[in-house]
């Protein structure tokens, strides 16, 4: 099936040639305006969308600010024929382009930068729809650990067999009595089916958390490389170092799980700065491996830092849940570990995690979570906690 292309542009006569140069090996959409590409968007899902730069109502940029924000998956190629090196800088800053083609372009060229921009399209969705199942399934753990607390209290109340046994032997020549005890009987034997098919499928959730050795660079270049492709992490904006690498006792997955939570918090935090940083680094501290990951984003104001752990807290409306930074304490101690959290207001914020580096003559030691979120100052060494873990 042919890859559809939807090309942008007033002048009729660079449309025709564009269809005619392309036709047969890509399902061309033409578009004379910025408006008209937007209604066409809103109708068919474009891979690739190529834009004259200069257009009456709307400019190629113009219409690609849009088309970033609500599609961002779609692969924007700018044409442009004069030197417009402010529209330019503009387009790159805002990181709106695949690649410019300079008019007149020639068929191979452009033809070869279609293919590309497509495969690139291709496997930016094949690696945001896997970051997204990390994100996913760590819900899903998270509702299964309430699941697992909420069907152990209803098995505690489950309470009822004593009194129907009751009625059943000491009523016994009262047969409505009777009937009405078989009825909840049955009724009480469907519950405690249900609550034990519920049990069952938390449990095989719970057993997927299974640790070995991980090198924490092997697991850290991994996760950078499904982010390269996610819309939403500004990979310019990106930097990962590992300063001393270290192997802990973990489950690769849920470190990568955790780490994507904290990262897309970052990527939310810079995203109105031009000048945004995000930094994730590895390094070994006494006796443990620590990865910090820090963000010259909004920072938290002092009224909410002690609340952000709380499930369901959220500064961002509907676009958040709250439920991020419930799940990586969950991750950490679930690793014998320590989460911890410093930000300043307006300038940014570090989360430093913290784990036993994997010694196995020495037993993990950790202290629990509770109070280790906190505004102040403490990015240094800590002492172990002896406390063994619950
Ligand atoms: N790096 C950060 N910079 C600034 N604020 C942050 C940062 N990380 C977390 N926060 C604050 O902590 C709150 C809770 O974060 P959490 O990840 O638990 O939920 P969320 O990001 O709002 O929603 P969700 O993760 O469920 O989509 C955020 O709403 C935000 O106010
Ligand atoms: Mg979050």
């Amino acid at each position: 099936m042919k890859r559809t292309i939807l090309y942008v542009d007033d002048e009729i006569d660079n449309t025709v040639v564009f269809e005619a140069a392309f036709e047969d090996d890509f399902n061309i959409l033409l578009a004379t305006s910025g408006q008209e590409a937007l209604e066409m968007l809103e109708q068919t899902p474009v891979p690739v969308l190529v834009a004259d730069q200069r257009m009456p109502q709307m400019t190629g940029v113009a219409l690609f600010e849009i088309v970033r924000q609500r599609y961002p998956h779609t692969k924007r190629i700018l044409l442009t024929g004069y030197t417009e090196p402010e529209a330019m800088l503009d387009a790159i800053n805002k990181g709106q382009v695949f690649q410019y083609v300079k008019k007149p372009w020639d068929r191979a060229t452009l033809m070869s930068i279609l293919i590309r921009a497509l495969e690139s399209h291709d496997l930016e969705l094949t690696n945001s729809a896997l970051t997204d199942r990390l994100v996913a399934s760590e819900r899903s753990a998270l509702l299964g650990q309430a699941t697992a607390r909420v069907t152990h209290e209803m098995s505690n109340q489950l309470t009822m067999l004593p009194l129907i046994e009751m009625i059943e032997t000491q009523y016994a020549d009262q047969e409505e009595l009777v009937e009405v005890a078989r009825f909840a009987r049955k009724m009480y034997e469907r519950l405690v089916g249900l609550i034990d098919e519920v049990k069952a499928f938390v449990r095989f959730d719970a057993e997927q958390m299974t640790r070995q050795p991980v090198r924490l660079s092997e697991a850290l270049h991994e996760l950078v490389s499904f982010l390269r492709f996610d819309a939403s992490i500004p990979n310019e904006q990106f930097t990962l170092q590992i300063r001393n690498d270290s192997t802990v006792s973990a489950n690769k997955v849920k470190i990568q799980q955790l780490l994507v939570n904290l990262i897309k918090n970052a990527a939310y935090a810079i995203r109105d700065r031009k000048d945004g940083r995000i930094t994730v680094t590895a390094d070994t501290d006494n006796g443990e491996a620590v990865i910090r990951i820090e963000d010259n984003g909004c920072g938290i104001s002092p009224e909410n830092i002690d609340r952000i752990w709380e499930p369901n807290f959220t500064t961002k409306g509907d676009e958040g849940n709250g439920l991020g930074l419930d799940i990586c304490k969950q991750l950490v101690l679930g690793h014998d570990g320590r989460i911890s959290c410093t930000s300043e207001d307006g300038l940014g914020t570090c989360f430093e995690i913290r784990l036993p580096l994997l010694d196995p003559s020495e037993t993990a030691q950790s202290e629990p979570y509770g109070s280790n979120a906190s505004a102040s100052n403490e990015q240094g060494n800590r002492p172990i906690a002896t406390q063994e873990h619950p």
